[in-house]
């Protein structure tokens, strides 16, 4: 892991929780995946780290976004990202908020039923839409899609009916789940984005491009299968469905791209056992739910954690935040050991936390500060 961040942290020693994220990985992250699939837009999905040095170093390397507000819209053409290389990719937008990216320049916009639709029609008139549809995200630790995408046989009516409403029926999308850990999983739905384009190709509507979506995974405390599966898993999936020619392709990474790139250095608070016979102990970090790991709910994303005494006899502990909420507990059954030497005032460093980190942090829940980040 990097050199770089502990390095930053030894010298600089900041105030603890922080978040430190290397650019240098963001940029070869981005760089991988942009020769793993070449003639693949690649929108980073804003959402996952918004920082405007993340953004900037994407804009540089030639990246689009995937934006889900008027705010990370902005964001991105702050940072240089172009409007024609923005895809308001929220499924749930007001129309004073279509109307606003409209007037920024954005014309690519994706919906999952008739009132979106209409709304975009009504506020972005002449714009590109993009149908998101509704695929299994079976594999997926932190999944998403039973909130969004519509089912096949609605997203071709409403595909029907975007020309008569004078938007563009561009193209097509899916998300098969945040954290997918099956790559077969984008065969199975581009097997599905097909026959969508077949169904609406005999509806006189060719569709012209195909939205891969998100959900490339980051190394956790679980292994994952190599990044080249999946994009081998993508290409060899896309050249059998389409074999008379691939339309226009976009995926929209979040996570794969931020997250292994960020640490966060967080202090213990506290190490207590609630009775004289427990064996497991609760260690209490400084940063918890509230302040950034909002995805170890349900126990579903589990951060790799260094203690400075690894290595030495450790045993069972329950990981807790430090807030006065009975919520902020971060893994309880996952079977988290630490070493037993482990001491109040330990610095721990927690892995791959530079994505959906900063921004779930509270604005100050107890009175503690939001998440604070550092970009190097
Ligand atoms: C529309 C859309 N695209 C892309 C992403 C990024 O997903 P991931 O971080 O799993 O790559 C998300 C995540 O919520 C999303 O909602």
């Amino acid at each position: 892991m990097s050199e770089k961040i502990f390095r930053f942290l030894a010298e600089q020693r900041p105030d603890l929780p922080c978040l430190v994220v290397d650019l240098d990985v963001v940029a070869g992250k981005y760089r991988a995946l942009a020769a793993l699939l070449p003639g693949v837009g690649i929108y980073y999905a804003v959402k996952a780290n918004p920082a405007p040095e993340v953004l900037s170093v994407l804009a540089g390397l030639g990246a689009g976004f995937d934006a889900a507000s008027v705010t990370e819209i902005r964001s991105a053409l702050d940072a240089g990202g172009r409007p024609e290389r923005i895809s308001y990719g929220s499924t749930i937008k007001k129309r004073s908020e279509i109307a606003a990216a409209y007037a920024l320049g954005v014309r690519l916009f994706a919906f999952d039923s008739q009132a979106e639709l209409e709304k975009i029609a009504e506020a972005a008139p002449g714009s590109r839409v993009c149908c998101r549809i509704r695929v299994s995200e079976s594999g997926a630790d932190w999944p998403l899609t039973r909130k969004f995408g519509c089912d096949f046989d609605m997203a071709c009516d409403l595909m029907r009916r975007a020309g008569g409403l004078g938007v563009d029926p561009y193209g097509m999308m899916f998300h098969v789940g945040s954290q997918q850990t099956k790559p077969e999983q984008w065969d199975a739905a581009i097997e599905k984005s097909k026959q969508f384009f077949d169904r609406l190709r005999a509806d006189g509507i060719t569709l012209k491009m195909l939205n891969l979506g998100g959900g490339l995974p980051a190394h956790y405390r679980t292994e994952v299968p190599p990044i080249e599966r999946y994009t081998q898993e993508m290409q060899e999936s896309l050249a059998r469905h389409f074999p008379e020619g691939l339309p226009e392709l976009l995926i929209e990474p979040g996570r794969y791209i931020v997250a292994e790139a960020g640490i966060i250095q967080s202090e213990v608070v506290l190490i207590a056992k609630k009775s004289a016979k427990d064996e497991v102990r609760w260690v209490y970090l400084d940063v918890g739910k509230f302040s950034g790991l909002a995805e170890t709910m349900d126990e579903a994303i589990e951060y790799v954690i260094r203690t400075p005494h690894d290595g030495g006899p450790a045993g069972p502990v329950i990981l807790a935040g430090p807030t006065c909420d009975g919520v902020d507990v971060l893994y309880e059954k996952a079977g988290y050991k630490l070493p037993l030497d482990l001491a109040i005032g330990d610095r721990v460093e927690i892995f791959a936390a530079g994505a959906y980190t900063t921004t779930y942090s509270t604005v100050g829940f107890n009175g503690l500060p939001p998440l604070k980040d550092y970009y190097i």
